[in-house]
């Protein structure tokens, strides 16, 4: 497993991406504390830049042992909410080929909370940080593309894959993005996320199983892979 490289920015966003990295310290800190310090400052300071890394990438690295066996070099992939970028990178040194487009959200909220978001308020990520960190870690700019969520402008092609892990449907509604994904889809384009609500999902796809059940998260939610819209809008 190849070790990520990591600036304190890049970090502090793992840390506020997958909570999970932080320490037993940390976690008080943020009780003690209050959301909003803890967001834009102890998760930057008070946490050592290389064990991040060392644990996000032994983290990441067991999500791309989880979805390897739908990948191939040279396909068209859709990531939404991919953080800082790590399932990419592993995604893209693997299959030179591949080509990712990335939409994330381009701000760090307040005082970030992790449970449902009605609104889809809550983000926790920077778009520059993230190209910084394809950089870093040497991906070439043709292999991505990164766009930002609130602007809108969202690509237009056919994916053979669309992943989001703890994302969509996890933290928001996936009617945010239903009609887009139905327009990127084609028959056998596979969709990986986090839900909380796998047989919901029943009714939206034709095929759909279970890879992943994941009991210590936020939420107890299960790893959906969907193939197939019902109802496919021309
Ligand atoms: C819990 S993190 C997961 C990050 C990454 N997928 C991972 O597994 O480490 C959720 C991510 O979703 C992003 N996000 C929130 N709303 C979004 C939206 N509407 N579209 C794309 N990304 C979104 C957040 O900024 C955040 O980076």
């Amino acid at each position: 497993m190849e070790e990520l490289k990591f600036t304190r920015n890049m970090a502090q966003l793992a840390v506020l991406q997958r909570i999970e990295l932080a320490n037993q310290f940390l976690m008080k800190i943020r009780k003690l504390f209050g959301r909003y310090l803890f967001s834009k400052i102890f998760s930057k300071y008070l946490i050592n830049t290389i064990k991040i890394s060392g644990k996000y990438s032994k983290l990441i690295n067991d999500e791309y042992e989880n979805i390897k066996r739908f990948l191939l070099d040279g396909q068209q992939i859709l990531s939404i909410g991919g953080g800082i970028g790590g399932l990419e990178f592993y995604i893209l040194k693997k299959f030179p080929n591949t080509k990712i487009d990335l939409i994330e959200k381009n701000y760090v909220s307040n005082k970030i909370k992790y449970g449902w978001d009605y609104k889809n308020d809550e983000a926790y990520n920077n778009l520059s940080i993230t190209k910084e960190f394809f950089n870093l870690n040497g991906i070439n700019s043709y292999q991505y593309n990164i766009y930002d969520f609130d602007k809108k402008n969202f690509p237009s092609k056919n994916y053979d894959l669309i992943i989001s892990l703890y994302s969509l449907d996890y933290h928001y509604d996936f009617n945010f993005y239903s009609n887009y994904l139905n327009s990127v889809s084609k028959e056998n384009t596979k969709i990986i996320f986090d839900t909380i609500r796998p047989d919901f999902f029943k009714n939206i796809f034709e095929r759909l199983s279970v890879i992943k059940e994941n009991k210590l998260t936020v939420h107890k939610s299960k790893r959906i892979k969907c193939e197939t819209f019902k109802l496919k809008h021309e």
